[in-house]
Parts: structure tokens; C-alpha cells; sequence
């Protein structure tokens, strides 16, 4: 696929656009003439393997990596696509559409850096585990109402498209994100909210000078609480699990209301099946909600008193003692956590409503002790 017009991202380019230019010219000549096809590897899924004879159903095939020669069943074997497809970025547009290709496609662009993948109307992701300098206001700006096909896949463009189709068709538009544990999807809701946030805010002083400044300036006060809303959540309904140090244990629904114009009017979040017997046990390795570890790290001598808050060995439903998340300080979470209520406008009393808290905590070691 030719190079895409408005490749400005400066450091983010490298991360969304694919380098064409290390092309092999030799590679499609190669590709026909040794009869590329993809065999089953117990390694890797799938590998690469020419074709050297055919003896009804069996291929005797020669596997690109090592040389060896290998007997495969005709049915096992994949298409291979010519290398004009390499790293493309909707697979719809592949010739040869099976298991094996996609697989090779996601993997050939995760290697360049590439998380996103179009897949017809879907967008995969592949969940990169490291910051990725494509979320910037910066890159926002460059997707704003750019046709799906003129720019590199981004969950911005998806939220893009989605916003455009409410305008133009005057209908609600839903996303849908899912996936296995830790494959991305929390963070990717929260790309959404965030493109949305600046696309459809109507705060008049977004291009002030100050918003250069400061870039949280550049929301309007209905998005900054849109934001904010999520780490109130996640604090609540997220713990560490062995497959996600921040698993959201609890489903959402999140609706966005817009007027007519498009801007942001409201919002209201739906929330499903919270795992409520983590409150009380964890597996090994395994944390419970948490606002637990945030107030018992967070909180000042004033409040533990309190909230008659005692130390982390006190509590028997932390099955675990004290599990720390690796990269996170639950001190600084529990700021994050009192800033974000701030900013949805609990007052201090709703915050710390003592008598709650304190609750809770007895009480939970009160069930702790009924389930043992
Ligand atoms: N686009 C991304 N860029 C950087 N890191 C990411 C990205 N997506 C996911 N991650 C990393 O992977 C972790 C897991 O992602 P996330 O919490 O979104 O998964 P999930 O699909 O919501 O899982 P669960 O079903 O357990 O809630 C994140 O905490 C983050 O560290
Ligand atoms: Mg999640």
C-alpha cells in the first residue's frame, strides 16, 4: 500500500505508517518460483515452505527456515500471498484470506511496530505493552474527519468514523471492544473517550494559548469529568489478576450524548456483574479492588485514625498481605484516585464517608471469617 498523505506524526510515523522502502524487489519472483505456501509449526502457528512435490493428498514440502524436507497433508496446507500484501493494512484486501495469513500479516506489523489492523469492519490490536507515541493531541488533530482509507489504522479513525455517521445519518453508532484478558481493551475505551473529549468539545478555549501550556486545559469541564470518571472505576472494579495487573472485574457500557451540533452534552455509564467474591479471597499472586491498597498506602496519619485504618497484615481479606504492581505506587493512586473525585464533584466528606469505610473494612474481614 502506497505511503498515506498527512504523515506528520514526526516520532509517531514510525508506529503507524509502513516503511515500504525496505521492500524486496526479488521477494515476488522468489514467491513464485519456489511455490511459497504456509504448513503447521508447533512453534509458531504456522511457517513458511515451498512446495517440491505432490503424491495425491501428501506435499512434500521444504520448510524456509532450516531446509528440511517435511510430508504434510494437502488439507493442512495455506495459501501463501504474494509479498505486494506484505503488512497490509486491511486484510479484507488479501487474496489469499485464511488463518495462516492473517496471522503472518498481524505478527509482520506488530514486528514494525504496527498495532492496529483493519480486518474489514473490525480493527485488530495487538496489545504493545510499552508506551507508543500515537496518542498525542497531535495525532488526534491528524485524524479529525479524515475518510477511514486515507490514513493508517488507529482506534482514532474508528472513533472518527463512528462520530462522522452520527452526524451525517443522524443515528446512534456503537463500539464494541473485545478480547481476552489484557488484550487492550480498557485502554483502547479510554482512546475513544479521549479523541471524542477533544474532537466534540465544545470549550471555546481549547486553542488558547494556555492549552499549549497546559494540555489538560484543553478540555471542557463535562470531558475532563468523562475522563475522570474511569479512574474512579478502575480504583473500584480493577484488580491485578495473573493475566492483567489492571483486569477491570466488571462490565461497562458507556453512552455519550451529543446535540445536534455534535458537541457533548452528558454521559452516563452502565455498569455489569461485578466479581464480588474477590472483596473477600484472592488467588495467590492475585490482589482484591484496588481503592483497598490505594487507602491503606494513601492515607495520612489523620485519616487512618479516622477511618480506625490499620496496617495491611490486619486485614485477613487480603488474602495476599500487601501484593505490590509492579511500575505502580498505590500511594501515588490513591492522589489520582481523590483527584479524580474532585474533579466529579464528591466533596470530602462523600470521599472519606467514614463511617462507610470503616465498615467496610470490619465487615469485610467479618464475611472473611463466615466463609473460612
Ligand atoms: N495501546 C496500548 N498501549 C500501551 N499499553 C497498552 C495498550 N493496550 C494495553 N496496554 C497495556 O496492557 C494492559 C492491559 O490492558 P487492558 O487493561 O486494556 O486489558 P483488558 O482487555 O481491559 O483486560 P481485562 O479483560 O482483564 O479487563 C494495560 O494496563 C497496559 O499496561
Ligand atoms: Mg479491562
Amino acid at each position: 500500500m502506497a505511503q498515506k498523505s498527512g504523515s506528520q506524526g514526526g516520532d509517531a510515523d514510525a508506529f503507524l505508517f509502513v516503511d515500504k522502502t525496505l521492500h524486496n524487489p526479488l521477494a515476488q519472483a522468489d514467491w513464485s518460483a519456489k511455490k511459497l505456501v504456509w504448513v503447521p509449526s508447533e512453534r509458531t502457528g504456522f511457517e513458511a515452505a515451498s512446495i517440491k512435490d505432490e503424491k495425491g493428498d501428501e506435499v512434500i514440502v521444504e520448510l524456509v527456515e532450516n531446509g528440511k524436507k517435511v510430508t504434510v497433508n494437502k488439507d493442512d496446507i495455506q495459501k501463501m500471498n504474494p509479498p505486494k500484501f506484505s503488512k497490509v493494512e486491511d486484510m479484507a484486501e488479501l487474496t489469499c484470506l485464511n488463518e495462516a495469513s492473517v496471522l503472518h500479516n498481524l505478527r509482520e506489523r506488530y514486528y514494525s511496530g504496527l498495532i492496529y489492523t483493519y480486518s474489514g469492519l473490525f480493527c485488530v490490536v495487538v496489545n504493545p505493552y510499552k508506551m507508543l507515541p500515537i496518542y498525542s493531541e497531535k495525532i488526534v488533530e491528524m485524524y479529525k474527519g479524515k475518510k477511514r482509507h486515507e490514513m493508517p489504522p488507529h482506534i482514532y479513525a474508528i472513533a472518527d468514523t463512528a462520530y462522522r455517521s452520527m452526524l451525517q445519518d443522524r443515528e446512534d453508532q456503537s463500539i464494541l471492544c473485545t478480547g481476552e484478558s489484557g488484550a487492550g481493551k480498557t485502554e483502547n475505551t479510554k482512546k475513544v473517550i479521549q479523541y471524542l473529549a477533544v474532537v466534540a468539545s465544545s470549550h471555546k478555549s481549547k486553542k488558547d494559548a494556555n492549552a499549549i501550556q497546559d494540555p489538560s486545559f484543553a478540555y471542557g469541564e463535562l470531558e475532563k469529568q468523562l475522563l475522570q470518571a474511569n479512574p474512579i472505576l478502575e480504583a473500584f472494579g480493577n484488580a491485578k489478576t495473573v493475566k492483567n495487573d489492571n483486569s477491570s472485574r466488571f462490565g461497562k457500557f458507556i453512552r455519550i450524548n451529543f446535540d445536534v451540533t455534535g458537541y457533548i452534552v452528558g454521559a452516563n455509564i452502565d455498569t455489569y456483574l461485578l466479581e464480588k467474591s474477590r472483596a473477600i479471597r484472592q488467588a495467590p499472586e492475585e490482589r482484591t479492588f484496588h481503592i483497598f491498597y490505594y487507602l491503606l498506602a494513601g492515607a495520612g496519619v489523620k485519616m487512618k485514625e479516622d477511618l480506625l485504618l490499620e496496617s495491611f497484615s490486619s486485614y485477613r481479606f487480603l488474602s495476599n498481605g500487601h501484593v505490590p504492581i509492579p511500575g505502580q505506587d498505590d500511594k501515588d493512586m490513591f492522589e489520582e484516585t481523590s483527584e479524580a473525585m474532585s474533579i466529579m464533584g464528591f466533596s470530602i466528606d462523600e470521599q472519606t464517608c467514614k463511617n462507610h469505610l470503616a465498615f467496610i473494612f470490619s465487615e469485610l474481614n467479618v464475611d472473611f471469617k463466615h466463609v473460612h
